[in-house]
């Protein structure tokens, strides 16, 4: 895996580029009007991260891989005109409340959260994948600069969260009881849901791994009032998780379980 930049290889788009590379640990290696295929053969890169406008875009077979904001600025305007949003519901979200997210991804619904939580209260997102980890870090603080058309609520709520990479199973047995008010989980679908374009291009890289047992004890330990886990209507991993309450779903293809404090899975 390496990082470049587009064939303009603008001053900015280096800088930035160059610190992207340094925090992920690998080479960035100056574009010099070499082509994809080019710098492909050159490098032996199968990864190759090109800096555009001070974002970092990877190409693959689903299209390009970007930090977006996804669905997250229409559902903040939607509750901005006193709209429901399944997940603050699911979750019981409030001013003030402390979030941890256990499946950042690239951060539309921590984004959600952070808007409803607002400046008293905090999100913290952990990714296991750390060139996810780092694009959506990238992304949150480009948001808070450099999107001239994103609106204030949204640039508040970037500002709000915290991007932890690392694995969620090895973090939450670090935190101390009670740490955060609700513990959130959005793994990637057992079965991918078609429709959902969004998600494919994080498909190439995401972490597939299935939630444990064990890592929805240590959530409920760190959670003060509940877990909640999102995965499609109907889906066998409620039962297999043991979880017995929901919200959504009655006309959505998609379900929040939730796991109350003080309550063992069945
Ligand atoms: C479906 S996506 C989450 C989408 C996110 N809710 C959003 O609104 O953008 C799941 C993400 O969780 C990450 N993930 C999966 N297992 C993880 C783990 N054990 N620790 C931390 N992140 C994990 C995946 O790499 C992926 O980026």
């Amino acid at each position: 895996m390496i990082v470049t930049t587009s064939l303009r290889e603008i001053t900015a788009d280096i800088a930035a580029a160059e610190i992207f590379a340094q925090q992920l640990g690998i080479p960035f290696v100056a574009r010099n009007r070499q082509s994809m295929q080019e710098l492909q053969s050159n490098t032996n890169a199968t990864v190759i991260i090109v800096f555009e406008n001070q974002q970092p875009v990877v190409t693959n077979s689903a299209g390009k891989f970007f930090f977006h904001r996804g669905l997250s600025e229409l559902r903040i305007l939607n509750l901005l005109r006193g709209g429901n949003d399944p997940l603050v519901r699911a979750l019981g979200l409030a001013p003030g409340m402390r979030v941890l997210d256990c499946t950042l991804g690239l951060a539309a619904d921590a984004l959600v959260a952070a808007h409803v939580v607002g400046e008293t209260g905090s999100v913290c997102g952990l990714e296991s994948v750390p060139l996810v980890a780092l694009m959506t870090r990238f992304g949150l603080e480009t948001l808070q600069t450099n999107f001239v058309d994103a609106s204030p609520e949204l640039r508040a709520a970037a500002g709000r969260i915290e991007v932890v990479p690392t694995d969620h199973a090895a973090y939450l047995p670090e935190l101390t009881d009670y740490a955060f008010d609700v513990v959130y989980f959005d793994p990637m679908f057992r079965r991918p849901k078609k429709s959902s374009s969004g998600i494919q291009s994080l498909r190439d890289y995401a972490d597939a791994r299935p939630l444990s047992r064990e890592t929805l004890q240590q959530a409920l330990r760190v959670a003060k009032s509940r877990v909640v886990i999102k995965e499609l209507s109907g889906s066998s991993e409620f039962a297999r998780l043991g979880i017995r309450h929901f919200a959504g779903g009655q006309h959505s293809s998609l379900q929040y379980g939730i796991l109350l404090k003080g309550e063992e899975p069945d």
